[in-house]
């Protein structure tokens, strides 16, 4: 009996190393433990041992058993603690979706290069400026019908408003720079408008500054060109200048471009007229340069003002402006 005793003692450890679950920790049980298992199959044996036999025999059988339950008990230890770490490090996860730079932000940098090969500082200006800078300095007075120009969000505190126009840090940073300089602010602007297909309450505009000896009429014509042809990643772009009004500018232009698609033929992109209408401009008016304390006598320069929006939809044909800000994934996914 002592022999069967240790066949099933030999059994048990063999099976221990092989049990991977808790339905096989329970199979274990049954079969060693259990009720019908094999050490109380074997405890029948018992009624035919002598006392002294029994004796002997009894403690070794209390030992196999303790061994066995010894192993029981070790190894549902540790299927309880593997269960509750278990991590799968094949399983493939949950895809993680990477976001990309809107457009208008791909868009800005690129003009942000083409200006800077071209020796412009780049700047982006605040969204909340005075009364001052946006229209006071740029002599845009108050009651002067001009200020009618830009329709205004005025926030609750007095004379602070969201700009409406890059052009209320022209002032600011020629005192920063000191002339002779150049610089360019790209940011959001915001108009106080109903929207359509070509208007937005906000929308972003490029101001460019030059002020120093050469920032004639002549400089600014060959810089908006570099800029269209780099831009617009086409060659030999006509720039046409026509008279035009703005309070902080003396003469004051608009600018068209010879439509980059038809060449002045006419299609539907220009609306058949030839010419793609892309920027206010002129030569800085003295008042202007005066409020940056510069001398007027010794210095002059040009500012330009575009629309951002408006060139991307020049560049990819979009055909609404709201497109922009309608988080619209078919859309933004395209860029
Ligand atoms: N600030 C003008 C606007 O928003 C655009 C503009 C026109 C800017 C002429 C300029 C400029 O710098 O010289 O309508």
């Amino acid at each position: 009996m002592k022999e069967k005793l240790d066949s099933i003692l030999r059994e048990a450890q063999q099976i221990y190393y092989q049990i991977k679950n808790s339905d096989e920790l329970e199979n274990f049980r049954i079969k060693f433990l259990g009720r019908n298992g094999l050490l109380s199959q074997l405890s029948e044996n018992f009624k035919h041992l002598t006392e002294e036999e029994k004796k002997e025999i009894g403690k070794y059988f209390n030992f196999v058993k303790q061994e066995i339950l010894k192993l029981y008990s070790e190894k549902k230890e540790l299927l309880t603690k593997k269960e509750k770490i278990i991590f799968d490090f094949s399983h493939p996860g949950s895809q993680i979706k990477l976001g990309k730079k809107h457009i208008i932000n791909q868009e800005i940098e690129t003009i942000q290069k083409i200006f800077f090969t071209l020796g412009f500082n780049i700047e982006e200006g605040r969204e909340i400026v005075t009364e001052n800078e946006n229209f006071d300095s740029l002599n845009i007075l108050a009651n002067h019908p001009s200020r009618d120009l830009w329709d205004t969000f005025w926030l609750n505190k007095k004379s602070y408003l969201l700009r409406t126009h890059t052009s209320a840090h022209q002032v600011e940073y020629l005192k920063k720079y000191n002339v002779p300089t150049k610089f360019v602010i790209i940011g959001k602007v915001y108009r106080h408008e109903a929207t359509d297909q070509r208007h937005e309450m906000q929308f972003h505009q490029i101001e460019g500054v030059s002020v120093g000896n050469g920032s004639n009429l002549g400089e600014l014509k060959s810089v908006l060109k570099i800029f269209f042809e780099n831009y617009f990643e086409k060659k030999n772009l006509e720039i046409i200048f026509r008279t035009s009004y703005f309070p902080f500018t003396e003469p004051s232009l608009e600018i068209d471009l010879v439509c980059i698609i038809c060449n002045g033929r006419g299609c539907n992109l220009c609306k058949k007229s030839g010419y793609l209408e892309v920027a206010g401009a002129g030569m800085i008016h003295p008042f202007v340069l005066q409020q940056a304390k510069i001398d007027i006598k010794k210095y002059y320069g040009y500012a330009f003002g575009l629309g951002l929006e408006r060139l991307i939809m020049l560049k990819y044909d979009i055909p609404d402006v709201r497109l922009f800000n309608s988080l619209d994934l078919r859309f933004i996914n395209q860029f």
